[in-house]
């Protein structure tokens, strides 16, 4: 498990109070050693610092959770939840095409999410090609690499920003 936290720059975007929560299912722990012809070769480390720094200078708070294991997942979504978290930000990785707890945890929060995939899952085995959160999710990021996460910050902070 790890986490990582990012708080508010007290900059003049500050005047956005928001809590994101970026969570990542199992085995992303082991980026840029996994399977890099699917992964790549950058680190779960490198992507939550780059995006604790994308937050940082909007003036959002964000928190990176990984874990391997689902019940913790979805103990994290529930917290997130009483924090009053704006967004979500998740690759549940495999749990993608097996976790209907994980789906009914976000769904039961209605917390607005953003689903996102290193690999384009649409190009490669039948089962990853089902997905029980793409149909909740505000929208699908698959096949980017490590700047799907990035990106999909960008279209949070932009959502944020509107309200
Ligand atoms: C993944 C794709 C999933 O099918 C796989 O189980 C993962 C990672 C991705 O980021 O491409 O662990 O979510």
């Amino acid at each position: 498990m790890k986490k990582q936290r990012t708080s508010s720059t007290g900059d003049k975007d500050s005047a956005i109070s928001a809590k994101l929560l970026v969570l990542h299912g199992p085995n992303l722990n082991l980026l840029g050693k996994r399977e890099p012809e699917h992964y790549g070769s950058v680190t779960l480390d490198e992507i939550n610092l780059a995006m604790a720094r994308r937050a940082a200078t909007a003036g959002v708070d964000l928190e990176a959770f990984q874990s391997n294991h689902e019940g913790a997942l979805i103990e994290r979504v529930h917290a997130a939840f009483a924090e009053g978290t704006s967004y979500i930000i998740i690759n549940p990785a495999a749990y993608t095409h097996t976790s209907v707890a994980l789906r009914d945890a976000i769904a039961a929060t209605r917390i607005p999410f953003v689903e996102v995939h290193l690999s384009n899952v649409h190009a490669r085995e039948p089962f990853r090609q089902h997905s029980y959160f793409s149909d909740l999710a505000r929208g699908v990021i698959s096949g980017l690499g490590s700047e799907g996460y990035l990106l999909a910050l960008e279209y949070v902070l932009i959502q944020i920003n509107k309200n």
